[in-house]
């Protein structure tokens, strides 16, 4: 069933980012009025589990959108959540209304849709297994968003990440700008929580960059790393670098285990957040996303999380830093891992 599916998806996409005008009108009111009318956007989330009810409780609390829909397959959850959240909102002060639904009406003209739908692995299930029927969940819930809301800009979070993102982008033939993959945001924040800890200072005061796929194969970047400005090197031993850069590419991993079931969703959601509000209020703030990539870093036909400037137009442009060889190799093996899951979807 997925070979299928997947076989039909368009040919067309990821080229014309900034050559089209395809400002919404939300965003275009934004541009001249600046963050007053972000309160007009309207944000769907699909998948009402862990991360998506998080991620539309925070959209929310901080009152980021006038309405959040959220959607999920099972009878009445996604109803029971939102009403919930809503009935938070006179004690929070917050007007963002929020609407729980299992069919696709009430997202239409979404202005963002934040795709959290996904199965996790189950015992006896192989990763190529899992690989597969979110690629089905993903194209399914994706197209049918898509169908309604044809200015949204896409937010992918479901795992395998990379790939879910390359689901997305061709499922709809958006241009690569539009269609944006939570990965580096997380893994960052993770690293740069690791390097607070150790340091005992704020984790405000730490800026780095984690590149490539969303796995074992991430590539933190120790190099690019500062604290107040101060490089990483000049205040840690490599020792602790490198023990950090470890724990950093195995976080997923060390919540799993800790939380017995269910893998992390705070973290997540709040990055998948983070994202919307620098489209929702043109922040232009350069975070790691997963992207396509048209030769940028050395690396073409493959979604890999890169830093990008994300505002009003999604992802305005891909910021590229020289890396050094052993950096730019990680990167590139990173990719690969990627684009080998990828023929595994195409090639069935
Ligand atoms: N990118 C990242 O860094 C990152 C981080 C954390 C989690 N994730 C991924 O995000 C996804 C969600 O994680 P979670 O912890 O919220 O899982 P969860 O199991 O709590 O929630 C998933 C939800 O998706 C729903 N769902 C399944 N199929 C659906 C469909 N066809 N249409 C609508 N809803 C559907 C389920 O009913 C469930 O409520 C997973 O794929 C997970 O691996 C990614």
């Amino acid at each position: 069933m997925h070979g299928k599916t997947l076989r039909k998806f368009p040919k067309k996409h990821v080229t014309c980012e900034l050559t089209h005008h395809s400002i919404q009108s939300t965003a275009f009111f934004m541009y001249f009025f600046g963050n007053v009318t972000r309160f007009t956007m309207k944000i769907t989330v699909i998948g009402a589990g862990n991360v998506g009810a998080t991620a539309a409780q925070k959209i929310a609390y901080d009152e980021l959108a006038h309405e959040v829909v959220l959607v999920d397959v099972i009878e009445d959850l996604p109803q029971g959540k939102s009403l919930d959240m809503f009935q938070a909102m006179p004690i929070l002060g917050s007007d963002t209304r929020v609407i729980g639904t299992n069919t696709y009406e009430p997202t239409a003209g979404s202005d963002i849709v934040i795709m959290t739908a996904g199965l996790a692995r189950k015992p006896g299930m192989s990763r190529d297994d899992l690989l597969f029927k979110n690629a089905d969940i993903v194209q399914s819930c994706i197209e049918r968003a898509y169908a309604l809301s044809p200015n949204a800009f896409f937010i992918i979070v479901s795992n395998p990440l990379d790939v879910m993102t390359y689901v997305a982008l061709k499922t709809t033939g958006l241009p690569r700008h539009k269609v944006i993959g939570m990965a580096g945001v997380l893994d960052t924040a993770r690293y740069r929580t690791f390097i607070a800890m150790e340091l005992g200072v704020s984790v405000e005061d730490i800026t780095a960059f984690v590149l490539g796929g969303h796995g074992d194969t991430m590539v933190p970047l120790p190099r690019f790393t500062t604290v107040a400005g101060v490089p990483l090197a000049e205040l840690m031993p490599q020792d602790r670098i490198d023990a950090i850069v470890k724990r950093t590419a195995n976080g997923g991993a060390e919540i799993v285990s800790l939380l017995k079931t269910g893998s992390a969703y705070y973290a997540p959601s709040a990055a998948a957040v983070e994202m919307a509000e620098c489209i929702i209020k043109d922040k232009r703030r350069i975070l790691p996303c997963a992207v396509w990539l048209e030769g940028e870093y050395g690396l073409r036909d493959v979604v890999c999380g890169v830093p990008i400037i994300l505002g009003k137009n999604g992802m305005e442009r891909i910021f590229e830093i020289k890396l050094s060889a052993d950096e730019q190799a990680a990167l590139a093996k990173s990719a690969d891992d990627v684009r080998s899951n990828i023929a595994k979807l195409t090639n069935v």
